[in-house]
């Protein structure tokens, strides 16, 4: 009988090259582990954040600091950081303009429900950066999402969003809806959830515009939330017209058309949708557009802004449910400032696509070499490969690529070779702190990587 293979690997071999890298992962740290056996159990499940859990290494490191593309964990090893936070840090690690808006403003005060100046001046920048929407400042991107959910329903009287099979925009309620069997049903693993999220969703696939067409056809419609690019499940591209079939769908069926852009920010100045002459009702980004402090920001076209005043003047009086208490704060200004006018620039972005060409250009070459059955995508300074043949054009398919048990080994063998990438998939990011020598060091480690697992 021939060998079980994972993802072209053959199986028994990638169980011993997991053993043996986590095994040296493991020896090589034991600041990090005796650190954690003494201080984690104040903990929930013993991290200050479950999604800690989900770092494929036998344990965690601990980070001492981070500064441009790399981090200094307690036991000495400066490590290439691709992870970048998972986009919080695209721009690196406490860029400078951004620690000095931080210091500046840290004498001020740091939260007080009324604007600054430097408020006005933000909103002049994300105007000149991502279009003439009008904004509102929110603390994540979840809470953006969320808030541009309720104003879709406020202004269309309508009860319902469609996202795509296998999206995430956040732990917002509405979105955590996925496809079984062609039916819409709330995901699966949701903790503590009671409500009948179908009551306020329906899920087709991505690419898919006659699923789209028949969904808006049944006028439940508020507004369709997508990113321009599935970032989240692998990376799954829109098909030639996917997006103008949106936009005119979405007009057609009196639907507004929601752009979340905190993943795909890395697409280029002003995100996919500035880039690739989009025009949605609702822009989202977080994550990185403050520079790493906690920031996101949402935005209405003029028509949309109207529409909101309209439903907003009607409505009784109470609370919105809209908005937190540390939001807009003063801190967060300083710090948009800071990060539009010097951190998120055309120069910068040119410097993060030439480096991330570089990086899905070694990738793939090893990839080939080894007649590996995957693939690589990019989306500006967003690299991602896939341990499996592509390209992928849905949920589904991108569902039935992952492969866990292999993504975890590489991850850790990746560390153990100085590289940080992403956890839950096989991302990595290019700042423009990001050097080539960093870029060449994780092809030279994916190359070994691979050797070992497919030669
Ligand atoms: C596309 C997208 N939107 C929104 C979010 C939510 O961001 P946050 O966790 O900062 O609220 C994420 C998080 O990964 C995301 O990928």
């Amino acid at each position: 009988m021939a060998d079980a293979l994972i993802a072209g690997i053959n199986a028994e071999r990638l169980t011993t090259f997991a053993l043996r890298e986590a095994k040296r992962y493991a020896a090589a740290r034991p600041k990090a582990k005796k650190a954690l056996d003494m201080g984690a159990d104040a903990f929930l499940s013993g991290v200050p954040l479950h999604w800690m859990k989900d770092w494929p290494m036998p344990h965690l490191p601990l980070v001492a600091k981070a500064k441009d593309a790399s981090l200094t964990d307690i036991d000495g090893y400066q490590i290439d950081d691709f992870c970048l936070g998972d986009t919080g840090s695209m721009f690196g690690h406490s860029p400078a303009p951004i620690a000095k808006a931080i210091r500046h403003q840290a004498t001020r005060g740091l939260t007080y429900m009324l604007p600054t100046e430097d408020a006005l001046e933000a909103g002049r920048l994300l105007q000149a950066t991502f279009g003439p929407f009008r904004w509102q400042i929110a603390t994540t991107a979840t809470d953006a999402n969320r808030f541009a959910i309720r104003v879709a329903r406020a202004i269309t009287g309508r009860p319902k969003i469609l996202v795509f099979n296998g999206c995430y925009h956040g732990t917002v309620d509405d979105a955590m809806v996925e496809l079984s069997n062609g039916k819409t049903q709330n995901r699966q693993g949701l903790m503590g959830q009671v409500a009948d999220l179908t009551l306020g969703a329906t899920c087709v696939e991505f690419n898919d515009l006659a699923a789209v067409e028949a969904a808006l056809q049944t006028g439940e419609i508020a507004a369709i939330l997508t990113e321009p690019v599935m970032t989240n499940s692998c990376m799954v591209l829109p098909a030639a017209g996917f997006h103008d079939g949106l936009r005119t769908l979405s007009r057609r069926y009196g639907a507004l058309l929601i752009m979340d852009e905190t993943h795909t920010i890395s697409s280029g100045l002003g995100g996919y949708t500035r880039v690739h002459s989009l025009s949605p009702d609702i822009f989202v980004v977080g994550k990185c557009v403050a520079g790493g402090l906690p920031t996101a920001v949402w935005g209405l076209s003029e028509d949309t802004a109207q529409r909101y005043e309209v439903a907003n003047a009607a409505r009784a009086p109470g609370h919105s449910g809209m908005g937190t208490t540390l939001s807009a704060n003063p801190l967060q200004f300083a710090c948009l400032v800071a990060n539009l006018s010097h951190v998120m620039t055309a120069k910068n972005y040119a410097h993060m696509e030439k480096l991330a060409e570089r990086l899905a250009h070694g990738l793939t070459a090893a990839i080939n070499r080894l007649h590996a059955p995957w693939h690589v995508v990019r989306v500006g300074a967003r690299v991602e490969f896939i341990c499996a043949a592509g390209p992928l054009h849905n949920g589904t398919e991108a569902a039935l690529a992952h492969q866990p048990q292999v993504e975890s080994a590489i991850h850790t063998a990746l560390l153990n070779r100085g590289s940080l990438i992403a956890p839950f998939h096989n991302m990595m990011l290019i700042s423009p702190k990001t050097r080539k020598r960093q870029v060449d060091r994780l092809i030279a480690a994916f190359d070994e990587v691979l050797t070992d697992l497919f030669a």
